[in-house]
């Protein structure tokens, strides 16, 4: 056997360092596509695998469909045979690295879902093979890796760490921040063995700027955990303080800002509509989940979890309000919604809490219209709404409400036009006027 392992990580170890290793991505989403790209800007010759035939369709005729990935370096790489995507998982069998990037979701009881990471494992065991290095990135509870795939992977006679690799590596990619992008986001990496770490930081070295260790797989899925309920629970404390503010009639944007030019101890989080996008809603409550069965409660993630889901509601009651103080009642008004994606200047709608303030506002009678130069259209409870022009629409509605402050909008103008405008985001901060509402 220990000729095995020496053989084994030998081969991999030379592959790695030349170049030559053929590394496979799955799930070329938010997470895989940004990862199969930097694997290929490093030389490596990358296959992505995806189970909708449209995104191995785009990829393949060297579109990108991220907004973060530029669809010239899509088509450079696949030009050149650097990237091709497939929907066929035959093609395993053909590579040495593997790096499963699916969802995972809540389901409604709020537990794991699962099922993706499941379906995907199960492919990979079908065609894995002596020498490959496989890396969980999908974010989820500690243990998944040892508890839930090892044994899916052993199965087969082959053993972690001797015959081949198994690592967890939590993705931390930032939609929209263009100063941090995968290559240079720290990768932390934890393996079943030694070995394994030691296969999975030799192979993110070659394409991100700085590795980080860690002892085990547990270890480095509660880092993701950590770090996105750090947020959430932050968050749901600056929300609670803004609920505190407004009762006392304090401006909290502006205690924030004059805390945090405290030089230690204090970083500032800022109050909004409602947590958004994939991760921090819902990566938090794959921990509460996994400590409750270990008998232990989470009970700051549940509590931050109840006032975040708040705030929509907080919201409405504020749009409500000011327009009662205008004499008008929210019944048959004009609502204006500015931006709907879940933060500044990205493409993505999942659990936006634009949705709920939608929903939240049209059962209270109101009417809704939105802008948001990223997201052209929407449904939401069996209707559709599609993108209008912020100018008119500010101007004929009877309020606005800024949602998302993405960049491209025209505050002076809007300003200028609207009768009424609830700012969730503070992003009217150097106007002041009679018709600006904050949170
Ligand atoms: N989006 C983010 O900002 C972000 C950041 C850090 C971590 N994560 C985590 O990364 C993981 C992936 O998230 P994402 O945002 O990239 O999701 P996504 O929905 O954008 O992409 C996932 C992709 O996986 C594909 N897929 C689903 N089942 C599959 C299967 N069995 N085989 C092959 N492909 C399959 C889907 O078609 C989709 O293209 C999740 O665990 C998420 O929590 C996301």
């Amino acid at each position: 056997m220990q000729l095995a392992l020496a053989t084994m990580q030998e081969l991999l170890t030379e592959k790695i360092h030349t170049r030559t290793a053929k590394v496979g991505v799955i799930g070329l989403g938010y997470v895989g596509l940004p990862l199969a790209v930097e694997f290929a800007n490093a030389g490596f010759s990358v296959t992505g695998i995806d189970v909708q035939a449209s995104k191995v369709a785009e990829l393949n005729a060297g579109r990108s469909y991220i907004q973060d990935v530029p669809t010239e370096t899509v088509r450079q790489h696949v030009e050149s045979g650097h990237l091709r995507a497939s929907t066929d998982f035959s093609v395993i069998a053909d590579l040495d690295t593997v790096n499963i990037a699916v969802p995972t979701p809540l389901r409604k009881t709020k537990d794991p879902d699962m099922s993706f990471v499941v379906v995907a494992a199960e492919r990979v065991a079908e065609y894995m093979h002596p020498g490959m290095l496989i890396i969980l990135e999908s974010t989820t509870y500690p243990g998944t890796t040892e508890e839930l795939l090892l044994p899916m992977f052993e199965k087969s006679g082959l053993k972690a760490g001797e015959d081949f690799f198994l690592c967890f590596s939590p993705e931390r990619v930032d939609p929209g921040n263009p100063q941090y992008r995968t290559r240079n986001i720290p990768k932390v990496v934890g393996g079943i063995t030694r070995a394994c770490t030691g296969m999975g930081a030799l192979f993110y070295s070659q394409a991100h700027e700085n590795v980080v260790p860690v002892s085990s797989t547990s270890v480095a899925e509660m880092v993701k955990l950590l770090e996105n309920t750090f947020r959430m629970i932050n968050i749901g404390l600056v929300n609670e303080l803004a609920i505190m503010c407004e009762r006392m009639g304090v401006n909290v944007w502006e205690v924030i800002d004059a805390a945090a030019t405290k030089p230690f101890g204090f970083m500032p989080f800022y109050p909004g509509p409602g947590l958004g996008g994939h991760c921090i809603p819902i990566d938090p409550f794959y921990l509460s989940w996994k400590s409750k069965q270990t008998g232990v409660e989470a009970r700051f993630i549940e509590l931050a979890g109840f006032i975040n889901g708040q705030m929509p509601r907080f919201v409405v009651d504020k749009v409500q309000t000011a327009l009662n103080s205008q004499a008008k009642p929210l019944l048959g008004a004009h609502v204006h919604i500015a931006g709907v994606a879940y933060k500044r200047d990205i493409d993505d709608l999942r659990e936006s809490p634009a949705l709920d303030i939608i929903l939240l506002l049209e059962q209270k009678g109101a009417r809704v219209t939105y802008t948001d130069p990223y997201i052209p259209s929407l449904r939401l409870d069996g209707h559709g709404l599609s993108s209008v022009n912020l100018d008119e629409s500010a101007a004929a509605a009877d309020c606005v409400v800024i949602v998302t402050d993405h960049k491209a909008f025209d505050h002076a103008s809007l300003v200028d036009n609207a009768k009424l405008i609830v700012d969730t985001r503070n992003a009217l901060k150097s106007y002041h006027s009679s018709k600006i509402v904050r949170l």
